[in-house]
């Protein structure tokens, strides 16, 4: 009875919320969220607090009626040994049981990991991984299965992750290996610190993510996602540390959130669709990114992104799209609005000529086509007197690109920037602005 009351509240919530929502696209794909990912458990804390103390007291395994798996009940010791055996067990034994279950990283502990799969589908309607303590990266590169991956969730849906715990990447082992700190070195991946691959109905929150590897969050193929009141935090040297990376997801939110990392903060990549990021506090960082897309020639299409309520700190780009040449597909009906900038390199910038790497890239005649992208009320200052940069493709130019209220200012004059630079583009502007085309 209970339950059915806080479902039914759930979803008048969720259905006037998406009502009264400003995003100005599919508010709809609200409603096809699980109801069952979001509600609040309220005795949930009670529940797992009591179990835990049974769990250590007798140290076995628990009842298949227990719906809460400790990791320490599987074996995990937390001793700087690898507890990843324990992490899985831990994991089957609640993939393979039915209803809602838990798994509990108790508090106060940290626990070292390997490289460690948690794979789906599974027979629980929903798992929470609730993350009390800290997860921290094996010390040892050449152990990881995949140098690509730390942490996987593969095709697990009604999944959450929360607890207001700590994921530590270790990435200072891996740093230094990176060819863009020593660029002697080969180019190699470093692992993402926490992959989610075609999970549906995700939802990640309160949790600390903190010196990955590479990036620090790639979500994949997923459909349905929220990401809530995530600190990322990595040193602004850090090499490839993006935040969240979006790659070929539908329906994402991504909300209240610090990001700080040697990277972007936010990339959103091909296959993304209906994309909202609000309330991200960003920098030191890349700023908050579409692309790169089109590389090698490759096909990309985003859609339906809306970047709102920023801050952007100190970061060496504020909101950017970047497309290499070479590619082809769109970037189409992006949003930026309510944007705060505080020392900024480029604050706008469109970037058709994007090509991060140690060869010249040549040019080419075919590009991702970006089109209708509206900048409203972004204010702040700049690092450099040219604050907006729109540097199209020439034989597929930028389309609909929209200026409403932009007024950035020098860091250090507080004059008005008066220096855009713009090639390939015609600009629909309107309100205040601080910089336009000549
Ligand atoms: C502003 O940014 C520039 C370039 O990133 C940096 O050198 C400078 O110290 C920053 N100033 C302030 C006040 O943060």
């Amino acid at each position: 009875m209970y339950q059915k009351t806080i479902i039914f509240l759930t979803i008048l919530l969720t259905s006037l919320r998406s009502c009264s929502s400003s995003y100005p696209f599919d508010p709809k794909y609200y409603h096809s969220i699980s109801p069952n990912a979001y509600y609040e458990t309220s005795h949930l804390h009670g529940h797992i607090t009591h179990n835990r103390h049974m769990k250590d007291r007798h140290a076995h395994a628990p009842r298949s009626s227990d719906r809460a798996f400790n990791v320490n009940s599987f074996g995990a010791k937390a001793n700087g040994n690898d507890d990843s055996q324990a992490f899985m067990k831990a994991w089957e034994a609640a993939c393979s049981s039915e209803g809602t279950v838990y798994i509990v990283v108790p508090e106060n502990r940290a626990y070292t990991l390997k490289s460690v799969k948690f794979s789906g589908p599974c027979k629980s309607s929903l798992i929470v991984f609730k993350i009390y303590g800290k997860i921290e990266a094996w010390k040892n590169p050449s152990d990881y299965r995949e140098r690509r991956f730390w942490i996987v969730f593969q095709t697990v849906d009604n999944l959450r992750v929360e607890g207001g715990g700590r994921i530590d990447g270790n990435g200072k082992i891996w740093w230094p290996k990176s060819c863009k700190i020593n660029p002697e070195l080969p180019c190699q991946e470093a692992p993402t610190a926490v992959t989610f691959v075609e999970c549906n109905n995700l939802m990640v929150r309160n949790i600390r993510l903190e010196n990955a590897q590479q990036m620090h969050m790639r979500v994949q193929n997923c459909e349905n996602v929220k990401a809530l009141n995530l600190m990322v935090t990595s040193p602004g040297d850090s090499p490839n540390t993006d935040g969240i990376h979006v790659t070929g997801t539908r329906n994402i939110l991504i909300q209240d959130s610090i990001i700080r990392t040697g990277d972007d903060c936010i990339s959103i990549v091909s296959g993304s669709e209906n994309v909202r990021a609000t309330g991200i506090t960003c920098g030191p960082g890349h700023g908050i990114s579409i692309g790169s897309l089109g590389a090698h020639n490759s096909e990309a299409y985003v859609s339906n992104v809306v970047v709102s309520k920023a801050t952007l700190i100190g970061t060496t780009n504020g909101v950017r799209i970047k497309t290499w040449q070479g590619g082809h597909g769109m970037a189409k009906n992006i949003i930026f609005q309510d944007i705060l900038m505080k020392n900024v390199t480029n604050p706008i910038i469109i970037n058709q000529n994007y090509c991060d790497q140690t060869k010249a890239c040549p040019e080419q005649k075919s590009a991702v086509q970006v089109s209708n992208v509206l900048y409203k009320n972004i204010h702040g200052t700049s690092s450099r007197p040219e604050a907006i940069k729109f540097e199209c493709s020439k034989s597929i130019p930028c389309q609909g690109i929209s200026l409403q209220n932009v007024e950035l200012v020098d860091q250090i004059t507080k004059q008005d920037v008066s220096k855009a630079t713009c090639s390939n583009v015609k600009l629909k502007s309107s309100g205040r602005l601080s910089s336009l085309c000549t």
